[in-house]
């Protein structure tokens, strides 16, 4: 075949293989599957799982952490919290009650706010050790809590957060004294020592965890 016919078919070949070639491209801008860093959905028990292989874990210590925090990390962090809080003085009450002030002031700190029976009952002010717990798991810590959120597992990210509710409202509360964080090192348990074998077994258990994300 020569002439115009044959340059009819080169050309349709090549607009299809540029079709193709092109929508590929756009295809992969449109849909570009990068891993969440976090669930989209809390899966209650996901965690849980993944720390049963280390053994009993707690809240690990943070005071010594908050001093040095970065607070502009916490601020970010806090964007897990405001679909149910805002941070500002004289915010509105939403899902959860307003949080201005609230580390170093008592529990159910806000008047009116319709609080679990759990959170009323208990006692004592929202110092960093409380916090540190509540914010590990809160459901641990408060019993039948309103508050569905399933806890912040990173130490260093919990004394962010806490760092910068400080500045909302806090600063009058002093940091954790030498004296502090000795006593909350002595009250919870130090993390265990992790071989590097371990540590490799337990990172890929985690990673198969989140998949599966067992129910507890
Ligand atoms: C799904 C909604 C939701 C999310 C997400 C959430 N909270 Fe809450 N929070 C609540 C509710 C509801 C309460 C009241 C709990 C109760 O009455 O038991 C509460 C209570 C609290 C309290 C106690 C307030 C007081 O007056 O005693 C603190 C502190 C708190 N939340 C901090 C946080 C932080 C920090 C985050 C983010 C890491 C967060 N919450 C994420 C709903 C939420």
């Amino acid at each position: 075949m020569t002439g115009p016919q044959s340059n009819k078919i080169f050309a349709a070949f090549l607009i299809a293989g540029i079709t193709a070639y092109l929508s590929a491209f756009v295809a992969d801008k449109l849909i570009h599957a990068e891993p969440l860093s976090e669930p989209a959905v809390p899966i209650e028990g996901g965690e849980v799982a993944a720390g049963v292989v280390s053994g009993p874990k707690g809240p690990e210590p943070i005071m010594h952490l908050i001093a040095a925090a970065d607070i502009a990390k916490g601020e970010k962090l806090s964007k897990a919290c405001a679909a149910c809080h805002s941070f500002d003085n004289g915010g509105p009450d939403k899902v959860g009650p307003n949080l201005w002030g609230v580390l170093g002031g008592p529990k159910a700190h806000v008047a009116g706010f319709a609080y679990s029976d759990g959170l009323k009952n208990k006692a004592g002010s929202w110092g960093y050790a409380e916090m540190n717990e509540f914010l590990y798991k809160p459901k641990a810590y408060i019993e039948g809590t309103k508050m569905n959120y399933i806890g912040m597992k990173k130490p260093e990210d919990r004394a962010a957060l806490i760092a910068w509710l400080r500045s909302m409202g806090s600063t009058s509360m002093a940091l954790p004294s030498e004296g502090d964080i000795a006593a909350e090192k002595a009250k919870l348990a130090p993390e265990p020592e992790v071989t590097e074998e371990e540590a490799a077994t337990e990172s890929a258990v985690d990673g198969a965890a989140e998949e599966a994300a067992p129910a507890e």
